[in-house]
Order: C-alpha cells, then sequence, then structure tokens
C-alpha cells in the first residue's frame, strides 16, 4: 500500500474538557462551554475564538439520550460561533477520535488553517436500563441484541476467549481496574476521583456510622472478589470492570504547523492518524483481538514514521478492563497474549515501563461516549507539557499515542503526537 502523509502538518495548541460524572443541572451546551473555556485559557498566547473556521463535534446519541439531535450548530452557536461550518461526526464511542481525525484532514487538505474538534455526551438523563439500550444501538440490531447483547456482554465476550486462550483470569481484569482507580485519583477532572481503597474507607465510615454490620475485607482484592460490593455485570466483568455512565465535554484546537508558534510555547505536533472499520463482533473469526484497532495502529505508525517502542504513554480506549489490556496488544505493546501479564506485573502503571491510562482511563476518568475520543487527547496534552500536577510522569513524554473504539471495534481511530521542544 502507498505510504500515507498528511500534505500539511498539523499542530494541537491548546485543550481542555469539562469534569466527567453526573450532572443533572448541566446540559450539553454548558458542559461544553465548560471545555471551550479551559480549551481557551490553556492556548499560551491567546486565543481570538473569530479565527476558528470549522468546527467538528463528536457526540453518539443525543437524540436518545436528551431528545435533541443536530448538536453541532448548537455548540457552535453557544461558543459564538454561529456561522462556521459545523459537523457532527459520529461513530459511537469513537465519535470525538473520528472528530479529530476530521479536524486534520481539514487542515491538512489547506482548505482551513485552524479548527475546532470537540465531543459531547450527556448521558446521565435516561436510567441505566435505557443507557443500556442506547448504547446497544451500536452493536447489529438485527443479529446481536435480539440474541440477548448488552455492552457488557459483548465485552464479557471478549474476555471469556481472551482468558480460554492466553490462560488470564478475572484478577487479570482487576489489577487494571485498580491501577485506573489510582491513575484517577489524580486527576480532578475524573468521575470518580478515588482508589478502590478510598472507596472500601468510605464504605466502612458509613457503614460504622448507619450501625451496620461493618465489612472485613482484608484488602483490595478482597473488596473486588465481594459480590455485594463488586457485583458480576456479565461475567466475567463486575461493576470495577465497567466504564460508568457519565456527561461530559472536551475540546481541542488545531493549527496548521506553520502557525503553531504563534499560538503556543509548546505546540503538540500530530504526526500519525489511522483510522478503520471491522464488522460486527458476531461475524469475527477471533473475539482476542480488535483488527481495527491493529489497522489503524500500523496506519498511525507508518505515518509518523516510529514503533511501538518508541511511545512513551498512551490513552487507550479500556471501556472495560479486557479492553484495555487488549488494546495493549493491538497496538503492538505486547505480544498477543502478554498484555494481561504486563497488567499484572505492573508495567502498565504510572511508575511503569509502559503507562497507559494515566487519567484514570475511561474506568475512572469517565466515559461520556462521545466525548471520550478528545478526553484522551486532554490527558496526552498535559502530560505531553509536564502540565499533569500530581499525576505527571516522571520522564519527559517526546511521543504519545491515543486509541478510540467505537462500539466492540466496528470502528479504531488512533494518533500519535510529537513534542519537539
Ligand atoms: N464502576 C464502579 N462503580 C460504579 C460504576 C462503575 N462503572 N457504575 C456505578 N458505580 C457505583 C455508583 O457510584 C454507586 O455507588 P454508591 O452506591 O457507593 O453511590 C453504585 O455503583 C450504584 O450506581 P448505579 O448508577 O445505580 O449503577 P448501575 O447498576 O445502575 O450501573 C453499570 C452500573 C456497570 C451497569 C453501568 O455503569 C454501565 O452500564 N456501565 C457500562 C457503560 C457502557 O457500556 N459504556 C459503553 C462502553 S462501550
Amino acid at each position: 500500500m502507498r505510504a500515507k502523509k498528511l500534505n500539511r502538518g498539523v499542530a494541537l495548541v491548546g485543550a481542555g474538557m469539562s469534569r466527567f460524572g453526573a450532572f443533572p443541572a448541566d446540559t450539553t451546551r454548558d458542559l461544553f462551554v465548560q471545555a471551550f473555556r479551559e480549551m481557551r485559557a490553556s492556548v499560551d498566547k491567546g486565543l481570538d475564538p473569530r479565527g476558528i473556521e470549522a468546527i467538528y463535534i463528536g457526540n453518539y446519541s443525543s437524540d436518545l439520550f436528551e431528545g435533541q439531535g443536530h448538536t453541532a450548530p448548537l455548540m457552535a452557536d453557544w461558543i459564538g460561533l454561529a456561522s462556521r461550518p459545523a459537523t457532527r461526526v459520529e461513530d459511537a464511542c469513537a465519535s470525538s477520535g473520528v472528530a479529530l481525525r476530521q479536524g486534520i484532514l481539514a487542515i491538512a487538505s489547506g482548505l482551513y488553517d485552524m479548527v475546532l474538534v470537540g465531543g459531547i455526551e450527556k448521558m446521565t438523563n435516561l436510567p441505566t436500563e435505557r443507557v443500556t439500550d442506547t448504547l446497544a444501538t451500536a452493536g447489529d440490531v438485527l443479529y446481536e441484541i435480539p440474541a440477548g447483547f448488552t455492552f457488557p456482554g459483548f465485552y464479557a465476550a471478549i474476555a471469556t476467549a481472551y482468558m480460554a486462550r492466553y490462560g488470564a483470569s478475572p484478577e487479570s481484569f482487576m489489577k487494571v481496574g485498580l491501577k485506573n482507580h489510582e491513575n484517577g485519583a489524580l486527576n480532578p477532572k475524573a468521575q470518580f476521583g478515588a482508589t478502590i481503597r478510598t472507596m472500601m474507607d468510605r464504605r466502612i465510615a458509613s457503614a460504622k456510622a448507619k450501625g451496620r454490620p461493618m465489612p472485613t475485607w482484608e484488602d483490595e482484592m478482597a473488596f473486588l472478589h465481594d459480590d455485594n460490593a463488586n457485583p458480576v455485570i456479565a461475567w466475567p466483568m463486575r461493576l470495577f470492570d465497567c466504564s460508568p455512565i457519565s456527561d461530559g465535554a472536551a475540546a481541542a484546537l488545531l493549527v496548521a504547523e506553520d502557525l503553531a508558534d504563534s499560538f503556543s510555547d509548546v505546540p503538540i505536533h500530530i504526526i500519525g492518524s489511522g483510522q478503520a472499520s471491522d464488522c460486527a463482533l458476531h461475524d469475527r473469526p477471533d473475539l482476542t483481538t480488535i483488527a481495527s484497532a491493529r489497522l489503524a495502529g500500523e496506519q498511525a505508525y507508518q505515518m509518523a514514521g516510529v514503533r511501538p517502542a518508541d511511545i512513551k504513554i498512551a490513552e487507550v480506549h479500556d471501556c472495560f478492563t479486557i479492553a484495555e489490556i487488549v488494546a495493549t496488544e493491538d497496538l503492538g505493546f505486547f505480544a498477543p497474549g502478554e498484555g494481561w501479564k504486563a497488567a499484572e506485573e505492573g508495567v502498565t502503571g504510572r511508575g511503569g515501563r509502559r503507562p497507559i491510562n494515566s487519567s484514570g482511563g475511561l474506568k475512572s476518568k469517565g466515559h461520556p461516549v462521545g466525548a471520550s475520543g478528545i478526553g484522551q487527547v486532554v490527558e496526552i496534552w498535559h502530560q505531553m507539557r509536564g502540565e499533569a500536577g500530581e499525576r505527571q510522569l516522571p520522564n519527559s513524554v517526546d511521543l504519545a499515542l491515543t486509541h478510540n473504539v467505537g462500539g466492540t471495534g466496528q470502528t479504531c481511530a488512533v494518533h500519535i503526537y510529537e513534542r519537539r521542544r
């Protein structure tokens, strides 16, 4: 295949997000305005928003979650840019990873010099069972959903196949959840923002205050094995293996590379972009890998001219804990069947050789599905510029990657970022 290159370089010069969580008093518009304001404040040399020429917004299902369609022009209006071409991008949970790619392509084509990309979702208006039904529309409603699949069910099938082939156990998945809650506890934007130890202590304190029997968990693993504290959602996926139901928004500013210095002291260059699709899960020959992620990763590495071993940090799509393990293999960080061992051995922790999801990931930071892809970009922006506060990685980050999956991998977008000074 011909080597794919952008015709013009693209740089990230600002990024911001709302908090992720449940915000009954806020509309999607409020959350997007929060994200936009934070993004604007992050542009080192200031941003006159009137320079933004086009807007791409990732949004999975505002129609079903909120009864509001046609969301991109609304977001443009609420940030004072009603006349700009504003396009909604829908690719399930990869909606804003793909919106990012659309923004990159629009600049690389030469059509625009400055593009705003964002993501929005407000899921908590609906009760859990209706959220589950809405998310299920990202599966194959002809073949999969009538057979009883839900999203926890899909990833449970992936986890079961993975365990059978490679010898991983439910404890391997629990280690991913533990690690991501450790990271999320250091992220002020995270939905949970607490370690599992802290959550255990809160429950013990609450039982004591109410005069109820005090739980006697020996440690975090005992808590995670407790069917009351951590119920099975779809075996082997338990509550703490699932990302939550979330509201949130994120925004990032892209400019043509030659303009980056007039906006930023430390621009982040986007040097690789890949996107691929796949059939629905029920038609796949192998459930232990996501082909679209492998393909999108290969495209991004090839465009960037780097190898998996060069990447210092990655935000990957851990909608369920098994998904993080599979992602680290699909992206070439570990060989097939080795990802669970890396998770168990702490290799993917903040102090490990291959830090994954320093933000807390979707598991702990939250997963407002259409916003998650740009949410990942916000973490990379902070880590690469040394602005990640308490969760800042010890070593400088010159190359980073984001991996954003839609559905069970019918879509995947992968991007690679470089800090040059
Ligand atoms: N991880 C850890 N704790 C969670 C949680 C999660 N994912 N989701 C909810 N909780 C906690 C709540 O904070 C609450 O704790 P509290 O009692 O101490 O206040 C408790 O569990 C009950 O919360 P509730 O909102 O009633 O949970 P629920 O049973 O309605 O929903 C899930 C739990 C797992 C079913 C829901 O989060 C879910 O569907 N997640 C997957 C979302 C998804 O599929 N996204 C797309 C992926 S591709």
